[in-house]
């Protein structure tokens, strides 16, 4: 338990507080891997579309990372930052496609949106009982990866709104689907 917190949170709190940030941490840490994977493996037509269109959310999702560490080391706490402490949160699987197609890319893509912003609505309702600062950093990131998850989805959708990826519960399901 870190010898100091925040003016107002209890230790409990803080330390059941630093515990969510911390999975959210390596989430986002591998999450910008990810993308970055994605941005150098995507090949095929409409290429150059999805390669740029990824490189913002590298960087939002980054800056997202230091909000987090910077929010964990304010309670009192050492963020962790390693691959190690990535590996050592990680109750998902390694991104599953290597080179491959943009809509393929894009359908196994929208599967790892789905994860994550189910993860981090979680991480909301534990902190919003505890900590509402903390809720209110994690609701302006959802918000924003929520926006990006209907970039990708955009692409996915046709014109009566259904989803290619629909009923898809693997990486590789929702690249087949969406080819
Ligand atoms: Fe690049």
């Amino acid at each position: 338990m870190a010898p100091f917190t925040t003016p107002g949170l209890t230790a409990d709190s803080a330390a059941t507080v630093v515990a969510t940030l911390q999975e959210r941490l390596s989430a986002l840490n591998d999450l910008h891997l990810t993308l970055k994977h994605v941005h150098w493996n995507v090949v095929g037509t409409n290429f150059i579309g999805v390669h740029e269109m990824i490189d913002p959310q590298v960087e939002l999702v980054r800056g997202y990372a230091d909000t987090l560490a910077e929010r964990i080391a304010t309670l009192g706490e050492s963020p962790k930052g390693t691959a190690k402490a990535i590996e050592d949160s990680r109750s998902w699987d390694d991104y599953s496609l290597g080179r491959d197609t943009v809509q393929a890319h894009l359908g196994a893509l929208d599967l790892v949106y789905v994860g994550f912003i189910t993860s981090h609505r979680d991480a909301i309702e534990t902190t919003g009982k505890l900590d509402p600062v903390t809720e209110d950093i994690l609701i302006g990131q959802t918000a924003e990866l929520e926006k990006f998850h209907w970039f990708v989805r955009a692409h996915l959708e046709s014109y009566t709104g259904e989803l290619a990826t629909a009923g898809a519960t693997s990486e590789k399901a929702a690249a087949d689907q969406a080819r």
